[in-house]
Formats: structure tokens, sequence, C-alpha cells
């Protein structure tokens, strides 16, 4: 136990907390949220349209380098509507990894699709794409310039892989394999706000990325999302599904397709641009705490899971590898009975009741890390430590 007791007193020492309860994010506000929410409060925009959702949008689509940001209500419809944007139709297949959070899959289904679930990378955590073209190769045939599954007869349209926990995914070769299968990348990047591969930001690599603001997430808006575009075209009908599809008209309703109630209202917005404003000030402690960890796992025989090579991690949240699940859970007891938060990654999308028929590859890495991954306190604080 010994072991376990140093990481809860160097996480009370990072957090400067000596007896509380130490949460795994809280959320934090040090720039002008308030202002921005007086000032939508006295302009009385407080719903969808506002002077904020504008800006919330381009401070976005600067901030990343995408061509264009379109809001919506959370992480999650974002990651519905870009699934939809890309073309995906009820029945249709879509590749994504096993290890992920389970929105990544409710989205999928929310289209009436099937998620297929694959293996990830060791050095990533993220979708492996030696997995997926092996999947593909065993599994796919290609006809009339599509992909389909030639066991179920069912279109393969999409893949979403998953930067988890703000580390990278290999997301350039993934996107050379699914070229070569006509495959769409959707990027749920939704952890990874302020990540980098190969000095480009993630969620903006395919035609289509999400973020999620949610309350745990690098910044927030409370609860929020984003999609990130490099196609002008479908960010115009990204705007227009997530507003019912109402064809801009002074008076008239016209709408021309079943739209969605899915755009941020601008309290939320106004959130959102006050916590973007500090960004790199979040990005700098949260790079500063995952310093910290790093030297205190370094002589331990915890491992601690660190960016992968060629690329810049948010490290949204902090992950440490345990020596098996027993160990696992003897720490999260330990910690948790200790009022330090910790848990366990997510347990894989196939356990899941709704999930368990859904094909798979062996899942191997995902297995070993199911059992081993555990996140630790990964608030920003303000300190040096
Ligand atoms: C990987 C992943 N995808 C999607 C989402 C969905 O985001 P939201 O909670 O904003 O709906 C989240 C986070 O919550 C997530 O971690």
């Amino acid at each position: 136990m010994q072991k376990y007791k140093n990481v809860v007193d160097k996480i009370r020492l990072i957090y400067n907390e000596p007896n509380d309860f130490i949460p795994m994010h809280a959320p934090v506000f040090i720039g002008n949220e308030k202002k921005y929410l007086e000032e939508c409060i006295d302009s009385t925009f407080v719903s969808s349209v506002g002077k904020f959702v504008d800006r919330f949008e381009e401070m976005m689509a600067d901030y990343t380098g995408a061509k264009n940001a379109v809001v919506c209500v959370n992480g999650t419809n974002a990651l519905q509507l870009a699934l939809l944007l890309v073309g995906v139709e009820r029945e249709d297949e879509i590749i994504t990894q096993a290890l992920t959070f389970i929105a990544t899959a409710n989205a999928i289904s929310y289209c009436g699709a099937h998620p297929v679930f694959l293996d990830v990378d060791k050095e990533t955590m993220g979708l492996s794409p030696g997995a997926v073209e092996n999947w593909l190769q065993d599994n796919a045939v290609l006809k009339d310039g599509a992909c389909y599954n030639k066991n179920t007869g069912r279109r393969i349209k999409a893949c979403v892989p998953m930067h988890s926990f703000g580390h990278p995914v290999r997301i350039d070769e993934l996107i050379a394999v699914c070229e070569k299968y006509y495959i769409e990348i959707v990027e749920d990047a939704a952890e990874s706000l302020g990540s980098y591969y190969k000095g480009k930001h993630t969620g903006t690599f395919a035609r289509v990325g999400i973020l999620s603001f949610n309350g745990n997430k690098t910044i927030t808006t409370g609860g929020g999302g984003m999609l990130l575009f490099n196609d002008e075209e479908l960010a115009k009908r990204a705007k227009h599904l997530t507003t019912q599809a109402k064809i801009p008209h002074v008076w008239e309703f016209a709408h021309d397709e079943i739209g969605y109630n899915y755009r941020m209202p601008n309290l939320n917005a106004a959130i959102g641009c006050a916590q973007l404003e500090k960004i790199n000030k979040i990005l700098e402690s949260k790079r500063n705490i995952a310093k910290a960890y790093k030297e205190h796992f370094s002589d331990s025989t915890i491992e601690y899971f660190d960016e992968p090579k060629e690329c810049r991690s948010n490290y949204w949240l902090n992950a440490i590898l345990l020596a098996n699940k027993e160990e696992r859970d003897a720490f999260l007891k330990f910690t948790n009975e200790n009022g330090v938060m910790t848990r366990p990654i997510w347990q894989l999308m196939n356990r899941l009741p709704m999930f368990k028929d859904c094909q798979t590859d062996d899942l191997t890495n995902s297995k070993w890390f199911e059992e081993r991954v555990v996140n630790i306190p990964s608030s920003v604080k303000l300190i040096s430590c």
C-alpha cells in the first residue's frame, strides 16, 4: 500500500489539498465568463441567436485552423450530425475503436448504423491503422466506388477514430487506409482540444471533426460541442441542419428537410468565448501537471502514459498503467477511499448489452489497456508544481 499512499501524497501536494476530496477534472473560470454572461442577459439574447454564438465559432476556427466551425448543443449530437453530413445512412457499418467513451458508439446508433469495434494501438490508446487495414482486407469488397462488408452485405461508410484522453491517434495513416476503401473519416476530437498531431490540430484532418465542451473537458460551455470543417459547403449544411433546416426568411416558416434543434445557446457560447481566451494558460497548467506526474512515476512500478511521438497532447486526463487488473482494482479502492478521485478506463463497447453482438477483431491491446488503465486527477491548477 505504501506505493499507493505515495501517489495519493503526490496528488495532494500537486493540488495543495492536504485533506479535502480531489475531483477528476473541475472546470476553472479565470476570465470574462461572468462579464459575457451578464452581457447576454442584458441583451436578452440568451438562446441560439446572438453575437457570442458567431464569435465562438470564429474563435474556434481560428484557434484550430479549421476552415469553418459550427456550434452544437453537445459533442454527442455533433458526432451524430457529422456522420449524417458525410452521408451515413441507416444500416451502414461504421468502424470505430472498442476502447472509447459510450458517446462515440451512441452517436453511430442514433444514425441507425452499426458500429464495428476494432483494436487500438499501444502507443496512442486510439484506433489502430493496422487493425483497420487488416479487418478491411479480411472483410471488405469494393463495388461501384463504395465499400461493402462481404459477410453482412452492408455498406461500410465511415470510420470514427477517437483521440483518447487528448493523445492523438495516427490520423494520417488512418486517412490513407480509409481513402483506399472509399471510407469517410469523422474525427472524434471530443477530448483533444489543444492537441496536435505533426503540428496540426486534432479534429481538422478529415472533412469533419467534433469537439466537446462538457463540464469535465479542457474548456467548458456547461454543455456544448463543435463541428470542425475543411469543407465550406458541408459547414453551411451543418448550420442548416442544426437550426431545424429552416430556410432563412424574415417571417416565413419554411423548412426543406428534417432538421434538428442542435444549435448552442448564446449563454453557453458566452462562457465558451471567455474560456477559449484563456486556453493557453489552461494548457500550460495541464502540461505542468503532466510533467509533475511523469517525474513522480519515472521511478515507480506504475507506468505513466506519455504523449505519442510527433504529437503534442493536451493531457486532458492523465492516465497511468497498473501491473494487472488486481493491482488496478486495489489502487482504485485505496485512492477513492482516501478522498482522491480515480477511475478505470471505459469498459470495451462490445461488452455492453446493446453492443454485444457487434463485429470486432481480437482487441488484444484494448483488453490489455482495459485491465490496467486508471485516470488520476487532472484539473487545471494555476500553480507551479
Ligand atoms: C470520446 C468522446 N466522444 C464524445 C463525447 C460526447 O461529448 P458530450 O458529452 O459533449 O456529448 C465525449 C465526452 O463527453 C467523449 O469523451
